[in-house]
Protein backbone atom coordinates (compact mmCIF):
# COMPACT_ATOMS: atom_id res chain seq x y z
CA UNK A 1 0.00 0.00 0.00
CA UNK A 2 1.65 3.25 -0.91
CA UNK A 3 1.51 6.48 1.40
CA UNK A 4 -1.33 8.64 0.59
CA UNK A 5 -0.28 12.26 -0.70
CA UNK A 6 -2.75 15.51 -0.87
CA UNK A 7 -1.96 18.86 -2.35
CA UNK A 8 -3.62 21.72 -3.60
CA UNK A 9 -3.54 25.06 -5.25
CA UNK A 10 -6.21 27.77 -5.55
CA UNK A 11 -7.93 28.42 -8.99
CA UNK A 12 -7.37 32.33 -8.96
CA UNK A 13 -5.10 35.45 -10.63
CA UNK A 14 -2.09 33.63 -13.28
CA UNK A 15 -0.48 30.80 -12.62
CA UNK A 16 3.52 31.72 -12.91
CA UNK A 17 6.40 29.44 -13.19
CA UNK A 18 6.90 30.15 -9.27
CA UNK A 19 3.68 28.09 -8.72
CA UNK A 20 5.13 25.53 -11.34
CA UNK A 21 8.89 25.13 -9.94
CA UNK A 22 7.54 25.49 -6.22
CA UNK A 23 4.39 22.75 -6.26
CA UNK A 24 3.35 21.12 -9.48
CA UNK A 25 7.07 20.23 -10.87
CA UNK A 26 7.55 18.56 -7.47
CA UNK A 27 4.20 16.77 -7.49
CA UNK A 28 5.10 15.13 -10.86
CA UNK A 29 7.47 12.88 -9.51
CA UNK A 30 5.94 12.02 -6.81
CA UNK A 31 2.86 10.92 -7.80
CA UNK A 32 4.60 7.26 -8.52
CA UNK A 33 6.02 6.98 -5.32
CA UNK A 34 2.62 8.27 -3.55
CA UNK A 35 -1.50 7.48 -3.35
CA UNK A 36 -1.71 11.33 -4.40
CA UNK A 37 -4.74 13.67 -4.31
CA UNK A 38 -3.95 17.04 -6.18
CA UNK A 39 -7.06 19.12 -5.50
CA UNK A 40 -8.35 22.15 -7.21
CA UNK A 41 -9.29 24.14 -4.00
CA UNK A 42 -12.14 26.84 -5.22
CA UNK A 43 -13.32 26.87 -1.09
CA UNK A 44 -10.41 28.66 -0.58
CA UNK A 45 -10.51 31.07 -3.38
CA UNK A 46 -13.86 32.17 -2.05
CA UNK A 47 -11.63 33.76 0.94
CA UNK A 48 -11.35 36.80 -1.17
CA UNK A 49 -14.24 37.59 -3.43
CA UNK A 50 -14.33 36.09 -6.84
CA UNK A 51 -16.23 36.32 -9.86
CA UNK A 52 -18.59 33.30 -10.58
CA UNK A 53 -17.69 33.53 -14.50
CA UNK A 54 -14.11 33.98 -13.77
CA UNK A 55 -13.88 31.34 -11.24
CA UNK A 56 -15.59 28.99 -12.83
CA UNK A 57 -13.09 29.13 -16.14
CA UNK A 58 -9.45 29.48 -13.47
CA UNK A 59 -10.79 26.19 -11.99
CA UNK A 60 -10.54 24.67 -15.90
CA UNK A 61 -7.58 26.12 -16.72
CA UNK A 62 -5.43 25.12 -13.37
CA UNK A 63 -6.70 21.58 -14.12
CA UNK A 64 -5.44 21.85 -17.74
CA UNK A 65 -2.01 22.82 -15.94
CA UNK A 66 -1.95 19.67 -13.52
CA UNK A 67 -2.35 17.57 -16.89
CA UNK A 68 -0.27 19.34 -19.33
CA UNK A 69 2.23 19.14 -16.67
CA UNK A 70 2.19 16.03 -16.62
CA UNK A 71 0.11 14.57 -13.33
CA UNK A 72 -1.18 11.58 -14.79
CA UNK A 73 -4.90 11.20 -13.95
CA UNK A 74 -4.41 7.71 -14.32
CA UNK A 75 -1.99 7.54 -11.18
CA UNK A 76 -3.23 10.10 -9.35
CA UNK A 77 -6.84 11.66 -8.12
CA UNK A 78 -7.69 15.17 -9.34
CA UNK A 79 -10.59 16.98 -8.11
CA UNK A 80 -12.24 19.92 -7.45
CA UNK A 81 -12.35 20.84 -3.91
CA UNK A 82 -16.39 21.89 -3.93
CA UNK A 83 -17.50 18.60 -6.06
CA UNK A 84 -16.67 17.13 -2.73
CA UNK A 85 -19.08 18.05 0.28
CA UNK A 86 -16.78 16.51 2.64
CA UNK A 87 -14.04 19.14 2.81
CA UNK A 88 -16.80 22.05 4.19
CA UNK A 89 -18.27 19.57 6.63
CA UNK A 90 -15.01 18.48 8.36
CA UNK A 91 -13.95 22.08 8.35
CA UNK A 92 -17.02 22.79 10.28
CA UNK A 93 -16.29 20.24 12.61
CA UNK A 94 -12.55 20.95 13.00
CA UNK A 95 -13.78 24.38 14.05
CA UNK A 96 -15.07 23.14 16.94
CA UNK A 97 -11.14 22.00 18.13
CA UNK A 98 -9.33 24.61 16.57
CA UNK A 99 -9.27 27.47 19.10
CA UNK A 100 -8.82 31.37 18.85
CA UNK A 101 -5.40 31.39 20.26
CA UNK A 102 -4.21 29.09 17.41
CA UNK A 103 -6.13 30.59 14.71
CA UNK A 104 -4.89 34.23 15.97
CA UNK A 105 -1.36 32.90 15.03
CA UNK A 106 -1.75 32.44 11.37
CA UNK A 107 0.48 35.35 9.25
CA UNK A 108 -0.97 34.51 6.56
CA UNK A 109 -4.47 36.08 7.45
CA UNK A 110 -2.91 39.24 8.92
CA UNK A 111 -0.76 39.43 5.41
CA UNK A 112 -4.19 39.01 3.02
CA UNK A 113 -6.55 41.17 5.53
CA UNK A 114 -4.33 43.92 5.40
CA UNK A 115 -5.13 45.25 2.26
CA UNK A 116 -8.98 44.96 3.51
CA UNK A 117 -8.56 45.44 6.82
CA UNK A 118 -9.54 42.84 9.46
CA UNK A 119 -12.84 44.35 10.19
CA UNK A 120 -13.75 44.02 6.38
CA UNK A 121 -12.30 40.32 5.86
CA UNK A 122 -14.38 37.41 5.40
CA UNK A 123 -15.00 34.90 8.19
CA UNK A 124 -14.24 32.28 5.57
CA UNK A 125 -10.78 34.05 5.36
CA UNK A 126 -9.73 33.79 9.02
CA UNK A 127 -10.87 29.86 8.83
CA UNK A 128 -8.74 29.32 5.56
CA UNK A 129 -6.32 27.19 7.81
CA UNK A 130 -8.92 25.06 9.26
CA UNK A 131 -10.34 24.05 5.75
CA UNK A 132 -6.98 23.15 4.94
CA UNK A 133 -6.52 20.76 7.68
CA UNK A 134 -9.52 19.09 6.87
CA UNK A 135 -8.77 19.12 3.30
CA UNK A 136 -5.72 16.86 4.27
CA UNK A 137 -7.13 15.17 6.88
CA UNK A 138 -9.81 13.97 5.09
CA UNK A 139 -8.00 11.73 3.33
CA UNK A 140 -5.93 9.96 5.97
CA UNK A 141 -3.01 11.75 3.94
CA UNK A 142 0.66 11.34 5.11
CA UNK A 143 2.53 13.58 3.16
CA UNK A 144 2.25 17.09 1.63
CA UNK A 145 3.99 18.36 -0.62
CA UNK A 146 3.67 22.75 -0.05
CA UNK A 147 5.56 25.58 -0.09
CA UNK A 148 7.33 27.59 2.18
CA UNK A 149 4.63 29.90 2.92
CA UNK A 150 2.44 27.19 3.59
CA UNK A 151 4.92 25.84 6.67
CA UNK A 152 2.71 26.65 9.36
CA UNK A 153 -0.67 25.73 8.15
CA UNK A 154 0.47 22.18 8.10
CA UNK A 155 1.58 22.58 11.74
CA UNK A 156 -1.73 23.62 12.57
CA UNK A 157 -3.22 20.97 10.71
CA UNK A 158 -0.93 18.37 12.93
CA UNK A 159 -1.98 20.51 15.90
CA UNK A 160 -5.83 19.50 15.12
CA UNK A 161 -5.09 16.21 14.54
CA UNK A 162 -3.43 15.34 17.07
CA UNK A 163 -6.10 17.06 19.52
CA UNK A 164 -9.13 14.99 18.14
CA UNK A 165 -7.31 12.07 18.11
CA UNK A 166 -6.57 12.82 22.19
CA UNK A 167 -10.01 14.27 22.88
CA UNK A 168 -12.05 11.22 21.28
CA UNK A 169 -10.41 8.38 19.99
CA UNK A 170 -7.58 7.83 17.18
CA UNK A 171 -9.28 9.38 14.13
CA UNK A 172 -6.60 11.15 12.04
CA UNK A 173 -3.30 10.60 10.44
CA UNK A 174 -0.43 13.21 12.17
CA UNK A 175 0.34 14.34 8.05
CA UNK A 176 4.35 15.76 7.57
CA UNK A 177 5.19 18.67 5.14
CA UNK A 178 7.37 18.03 2.40
CA UNK A 179 8.82 21.33 1.76
CA UNK A 180 11.51 21.28 -0.62
CA UNK A 181 14.70 23.88 -0.62
CA UNK A 182 15.73 24.01 -4.21
CA UNK A 183 12.85 25.94 -6.17
CA UNK A 184 11.23 26.70 -3.23
CA UNK A 185 10.80 30.30 -3.27
CA UNK A 186 10.75 31.89 -6.82
CA UNK A 187 11.56 35.41 -5.96
CA UNK A 188 9.69 38.35 -8.41
CA UNK A 189 11.74 39.44 -11.31
CA UNK A 190 11.89 42.91 -10.44
CA UNK A 191 12.24 42.44 -6.75
CA UNK A 192 14.24 39.52 -5.51
CA UNK A 193 13.44 39.85 -2.27
CA UNK A 194 9.76 39.51 -2.48
CA UNK A 195 8.54 36.06 -3.70
CA UNK A 196 7.12 35.67 -7.38
CA UNK A 197 3.69 36.15 -6.68
CA UNK A 198 0.17 36.29 -8.98
CA UNK A 199 -1.37 39.22 -7.00
CA UNK A 200 2.33 41.31 -8.01
CA UNK A 201 1.53 45.09 -8.72
CA UNK A 202 3.86 44.72 -11.86
CA UNK A 203 3.81 42.19 -14.62
CA UNK A 204 7.49 42.42 -14.80
CA UNK A 205 7.30 40.35 -11.24
CA UNK A 206 6.56 37.12 -12.97
CA UNK A 207 6.70 34.93 -16.10
CA UNK A 208 2.77 33.79 -16.31
CA UNK A 209 2.25 30.14 -17.57
CA UNK A 210 -0.07 31.90 -20.13
CA UNK A 211 2.71 34.32 -21.54
CA UNK A 212 3.88 34.49 -24.84
CA UNK A 213 7.29 33.75 -25.71
CA UNK A 214 7.78 37.64 -26.80
CA UNK A 215 6.03 38.40 -23.47
CA UNK A 216 8.24 36.31 -21.59
CA UNK A 217 11.61 37.24 -23.60
CA UNK A 218 10.84 41.17 -22.59
CA UNK A 219 10.12 40.56 -19.15
CA UNK A 220 12.99 37.95 -18.47
CA UNK A 221 15.34 40.59 -20.26
CA UNK A 222 14.10 43.45 -18.02
CA UNK A 223 14.70 41.47 -14.71
CA UNK A 224 16.89 43.34 -11.85
CA UNK A 225 20.39 41.71 -11.62
CA UNK A 226 23.11 43.62 -9.70
CA UNK A 227 26.24 46.18 -10.11
CA UNK A 228 28.54 43.52 -10.47
CA UNK A 229 28.99 42.35 -14.18
CA UNK A 230 29.81 38.52 -13.76
CA UNK A 231 27.35 35.83 -13.09
CA UNK A 232 28.27 33.46 -9.80
CA UNK A 233 25.93 32.25 -7.28
CA UNK A 234 25.75 33.88 -3.92
CA UNK A 235 23.67 33.98 -0.99
CA UNK A 236 24.27 38.00 -1.03
CA UNK A 237 23.33 38.23 -4.90
CA UNK A 238 19.51 37.27 -4.45
CA UNK A 239 18.67 38.43 -8.20
CA UNK A 240 21.41 36.36 -9.85
CA UNK A 241 20.75 33.46 -7.78
CA UNK A 242 17.05 33.21 -8.56
CA UNK A 243 17.49 33.90 -11.97
CA UNK A 244 20.74 30.71 -11.95
CA UNK A 245 17.49 28.91 -10.18
CA UNK A 246 15.13 29.25 -12.54
CA UNK A 247 17.37 28.57 -15.90
CA UNK A 248 18.99 25.06 -13.71
CA UNK A 249 15.25 23.88 -12.82
CA UNK A 250 14.18 24.34 -16.37
CA UNK A 251 17.20 22.80 -17.92
CA UNK A 252 18.16 20.35 -15.49
CA UNK A 253 21.68 21.69 -15.64
CA UNK A 254 23.01 22.41 -12.21
CA UNK A 255 23.84 25.55 -11.13
CA UNK A 256 27.71 25.00 -11.53
CA UNK A 257 27.38 23.85 -15.10
CA UNK A 258 25.27 26.77 -15.74
CA UNK A 259 28.01 29.14 -14.01
CA UNK A 260 30.63 27.70 -16.14
CA UNK A 261 28.99 27.96 -19.08
CA UNK A 262 28.65 31.94 -18.64
CA UNK A 263 32.15 32.57 -17.32
CA UNK A 264 33.82 35.78 -19.23
CA UNK A 265 29.97 36.30 -20.60
CA UNK A 266 27.88 38.99 -19.33
CA UNK A 267 24.38 39.57 -18.52
CA UNK A 268 23.00 40.07 -22.18
CA UNK A 269 24.39 36.45 -23.67
CA UNK A 270 22.95 34.64 -19.76
CA UNK A 271 19.59 36.33 -20.12
CA UNK A 272 18.92 35.61 -23.91
CA UNK A 273 19.66 32.03 -23.14
CA UNK A 274 17.35 31.73 -20.21
CA UNK A 275 14.74 33.40 -22.22
CA UNK A 276 15.08 30.39 -24.46
CA UNK A 277 15.25 28.19 -21.81
CA UNK A 278 12.05 29.36 -20.47
CA UNK A 279 10.32 29.30 -23.68
CA UNK A 280 11.27 26.09 -24.75
CA UNK A 281 9.49 25.23 -21.75
CA UNK A 282 6.07 27.15 -21.52
CA UNK A 283 5.42 26.88 -25.14
CA UNK A 284 5.19 22.70 -25.00
CA UNK A 285 2.72 23.22 -22.01
CA UNK A 286 0.86 25.67 -23.63
CA UNK A 287 0.66 23.30 -26.64
CA UNK A 288 -0.55 20.33 -24.25
CA UNK A 289 -3.27 22.52 -22.31
CA UNK A 290 -4.82 24.00 -25.77
CA UNK A 291 -4.92 19.72 -26.86
CA UNK A 292 -7.15 19.34 -24.01
CA UNK A 293 -10.85 19.62 -24.73
CA UNK A 294 -13.22 21.01 -22.28
CA UNK A 295 -14.90 17.91 -22.32
CA UNK A 296 -11.75 15.68 -21.69
CA UNK A 297 -11.33 18.29 -18.47
CA UNK A 298 -14.41 17.44 -17.18
CA UNK A 299 -14.38 13.53 -17.32
CA UNK A 300 -11.16 13.57 -14.90
CA UNK A 301 -12.71 16.09 -13.21
CA UNK A 302 -15.99 13.74 -12.25
CA UNK A 303 -14.25 10.72 -12.20
CA UNK A 304 -11.65 12.24 -9.80
CA UNK A 305 -14.04 13.57 -7.27
CA UNK A 306 -16.18 10.23 -7.66
CA UNK A 307 -13.31 8.63 -5.97
CA UNK A 308 -12.42 11.27 -3.39
CA UNK A 309 -16.21 11.19 -2.83
CA UNK A 310 -15.69 7.66 -1.93
CA UNK A 311 -13.40 7.65 0.36
CA UNK A 312 -14.45 10.88 2.22
CA UNK A 313 -17.67 10.46 3.06
CA UNK A 314 -16.62 7.22 4.69
CA UNK A 315 -13.74 9.32 7.07
CA UNK A 316 -17.29 12.06 7.67
CA UNK A 317 -19.25 9.33 8.81
CA UNK A 318 -16.07 7.76 11.17
CA UNK A 319 -15.62 11.77 12.72
CA UNK A 320 -19.20 11.96 13.29
CA UNK A 321 -19.49 8.36 15.26
CA UNK A 322 -16.42 9.18 17.35
CA UNK A 323 -17.95 12.58 18.03
CA UNK A 324 -21.47 11.44 18.49
CA UNK A 325 -23.19 13.28 16.26
CA UNK A 326 -26.20 12.24 13.99
CA UNK A 327 -28.62 9.33 14.05
CA UNK A 328 -28.42 7.70 10.43
CA UNK A 329 -25.79 5.47 9.89
P1 LIG B 1 -0.68 30.12 -4.35
O1 LIG B 1 -0.44 30.67 -5.70
O2 LIG B 1 -0.24 31.07 -3.27
O3 LIG B 1 -2.06 29.55 -4.14
O4 LIG B 1 0.30 28.90 -4.22
C1 LIG B 1 0.15 27.68 -4.89
C2 LIG B 1 1.39 26.83 -4.66
O5 LIG B 1 2.51 27.43 -5.31
C3 LIG B 1 1.79 26.70 -3.19
O6 LIG B 1 2.34 25.40 -2.94
C4 LIG B 1 2.81 27.78 -3.00
O7 LIG B 1 3.66 27.55 -1.94
C5 LIG B 1 3.53 27.72 -4.36
N1 LIG B 1 4.12 29.03 -4.69
C6 LIG B 1 3.47 30.20 -4.88
N2 LIG B 1 4.34 31.20 -5.19
C7 LIG B 1 5.57 30.64 -5.19
C8 LIG B 1 6.89 31.13 -5.44
N3 LIG B 1 7.12 32.40 -5.76
N4 LIG B 1 7.92 30.26 -5.34
C9 LIG B 1 7.70 28.97 -5.05
N5 LIG B 1 6.50 28.44 -4.81
C10 LIG B 1 5.44 29.25 -4.87
N1 LIG C 1 -3.34 26.95 1.11
C1 LIG C 1 -2.63 26.36 0.01
C2 LIG C 1 -1.88 27.47 -0.78
O1 LIG C 1 -2.29 28.61 -0.79
C3 LIG C 1 -3.52 25.60 -0.91
C4 LIG C 1 -4.15 24.44 -0.24
C5 LIG C 1 -5.45 24.32 0.19
C6 LIG C 1 -3.51 23.23 0.12
N2 LIG C 1 -5.65 23.10 0.75
C7 LIG C 1 -4.50 22.42 0.73
C8 LIG C 1 -2.20 22.75 -0.03
C9 LIG C 1 -4.18 21.15 1.22
C10 LIG C 1 -1.91 21.48 0.47
C11 LIG C 1 -2.88 20.69 1.08
O2 LIG C 1 -0.91 27.16 -1.41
Amino acid sequence: MKERLFSGIQPTGNLHLGNYLGAVKNWIALQDDYDAFFCVVDLHAITLPQDPEQLRSKIVELTRVYLASGIDPVKSTIFVQSDVSGHAELAWLLNTIARMGDMEKMTQFKDKSTKEGSERSSVGLFDYPVLMAADILLYDSEIVPVGDDQRQHIELTRTLARRFNERFEETFVVPKGDIREEGMRIMGLDDPTKKMSKSASSEYNYIALSDAPDVIRKKIMKAVTDSEPTITYSDDRAAVKNLLTIYSLLSEKSITEIVSLYEGKGFGDFKKDLAEVVVDFILPLQERMNALTDADVELILTQGAQKAEMISSKKIRAVKNVMGLGVTK
